[in-house]
């Protein structure tokens, strides 16, 4: 596959910005961002925010302040895409009484024709659709739809190209999302993600080097790698595995941790496991989607491994990386699922005793095979099975938990709780959330804490000397 590599500075997207700025000139704007999805969206939404800062604008904590709103869109699951339709709908009033006021809806839901013939029909009030692949189409479109009052400014582009250098305004100055690769060649028959953002392209391992080098530079402790399928990171382009990419940002000075989603067990080699045991400063919790536990299911489901391969492959991790905390991905009633088929994802639970899971019903995405597949599974059968394993997660999530209390761990404190100022949270090495007494000034730097407590399956601990 040809990429198209594209430096930001020659890309002509500065004219634009240049163009919205004079037109803003002397006048504070202000923009509101509503990201839904994944870390990749959030993470895009760090650029779309950056562009936006440079083009004068600068952000608002409500809706209502707002003179530009932008949606930042999800369409893995339907419930993502009803949220999308209630919110956007939720504007119109806003829109009639601050008639200045822009909104546009990007992101992956806008990859789909069919959506945006839809989104274009019910809410004639957007002002600018651009997809995935389109960020930087976000000055010219603004810029247009600023200057020719009315319609909709539309960008679409599925060439595949990868941009270096664009502006970005991170959300924390401590811990920050690097993007390794984007796309996903996978094609789970279930999942929507392979069409809306493309086939799997790797960005340069020297360009992800050199920004880990700069962040690090600015302060930053936490790196988090980002790609549907982190481990066949370099496959499409010839460069260097995951797991000596792993080790080169393991060497840099100042970055204390790392972390990377989402790792698929057929991908997970044996290079990888030695190079995470190996590698000090790579987080301890590795998520591992394992979907279902039944062999039928997860053929249909296009997987490509089996109940066994996994219960391997979890073992061989743990005892290479023996504090290793194991989360997952899991989707019940995929269509034909039956009883029988449950309980083997409930055997696969007892068997690895996830510390935490992502749990999903099945939801139907039309354009994937599955959409089509006959016995669709009833939606109470869905909802029971769910809550069947919640409780069964949330038994798990304590046993693995209580291994915690009366031992000191380095904890990353990332926020000040809602409820007091003087109770911080933070995570471990092998991201389980700690909330802990101390003053603010502890942000962004990792402490000793003594955990003393699990209330609710939270983990409580008091503040220890190094
Ligand atoms: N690339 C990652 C995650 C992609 S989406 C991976 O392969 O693990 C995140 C999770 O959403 C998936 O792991 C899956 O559990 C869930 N998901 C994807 N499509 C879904 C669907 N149609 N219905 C329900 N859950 C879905
Ligand atoms: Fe979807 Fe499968 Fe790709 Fe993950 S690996 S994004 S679940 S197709
Ligand atoms: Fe959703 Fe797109 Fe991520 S569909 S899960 S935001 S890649």
């Amino acid at each position: 596959m040809n990429i198209r590599r594209v430096d930001f500075a020659g890309s002509g997207v500065s004219d634009y910005i240049e163009k919205v700025r004079l037109l803003n000139a002397g006048e504070t704007k202000r923009y509101y961002i509503i990201t839904y999805g994944c870390q990749m969206n959030v993470h895009d939404s760090e650029h779309l925010a950056g562009l936006l800062l440079q083009m004068g604008y600068i952000s608002c904590d409500n809706k209502e302040d707002a003179d530009f709103i932008l949606f930042n869109t999800c369409c893995v699951r339907e419930n993502a895409e009803l949220r999308v339709y209630g919110n956007v709908g939720a504007l119109r009033e806003l829109k009639e009484r601050h008639p200045g006021l822009k909104i546009a809806i990007c992101g992956c839901m806008m990859q789909q024709q069919a959506v945006v013939e839809s989104i274009k029909k019910r809410f004639e009030f957007v002002d600018i659709i651009f997809g995935s692949h389109n960020a930087q189409a976000l000055p010219g479109l603004l810029y247009r739809a600023l200057t020719e009052n009315g319609r909709c400014m539309e960008a679409h582009d599925d060439e595949y190209s990868i941009m270096e250098g664009a502006p970005i305004k991170r959300d924390s100055s401590f811990s920050a999302w690097i993007t390794v690769m984007y796309g996903c060649n996978n094609f789970c028959s279930y999942c929507i993600v392979p069409y809306v953002r493309g086939r799997e392209r790797s960005r340069r391992s020297a360009d992800i080097l050199t920004e880990a080098k700069q962040l690090a530079g600015q302060g930053c402790k936490e790196i988090t790698l980002l790609g549907q399928n982190v481990n066949s990171y370099g496959k499409d382009c010839g460069e260097i595995s995951f797991a000596e990419l792993l080790r080169r940002l393991n060497d840099i000075d100042g970055i204390e941790r790392i972390g990377f989603m989402t790792s698929h067990p057929k991908d997970c080699s044996d290079e990888l496991i030695s190079a995470i045991a190996d590698c000090k400063k790579v987080s301890r919790q590795l998520h591992l989607p394992v979907q279902s536990g039944s062999d039928r299911i997860l053929k249909l489901m296009n997987r490509r491994y089996t109940h066994d391969d996994y219960l391997h492959l979890a073992d061989k991790i743990k005892t290479a990386v023996p504090d290793i905390a194991l989360s997952t991905d899991i989707i019940v009633g995929f269509p034909t699922e039956t009883e029988e088929d449950f309980m083997q994802t409930v055997q696969l639970y007892n068997q690895v005793r996830f510390a935490s899971a992502f749990m999903f019903a099945y939801s139907r995405r039309a354009g994937t095979p599955a959409a089509d597949m006959k016995e669709q599974v009833p939606q109470e059968v869905k909802k029971d099975r769910l809550s069947r394993l919640i409780e069964l997660q949330t038994r798990c999530t304590t046993e693995f938990h209580k291994r915690y209390i009366g031992n000191v761990y380095p904890v990353l404190a990332e926020s000040v709780s809602k409820r007091s100022s003087r109770v911080i949270s933070g995570r471990t090495h092998c991201g389980r959330m700690v909330s802990f007494e101390a003053d603010s000034s502890v942000i962004g730097k990792i402490v000793n804490v003594k955990i003393t407590q699990l209330k609710a399956n939270t983990l409580y601990g008091v503040l220890v000397q190094p």
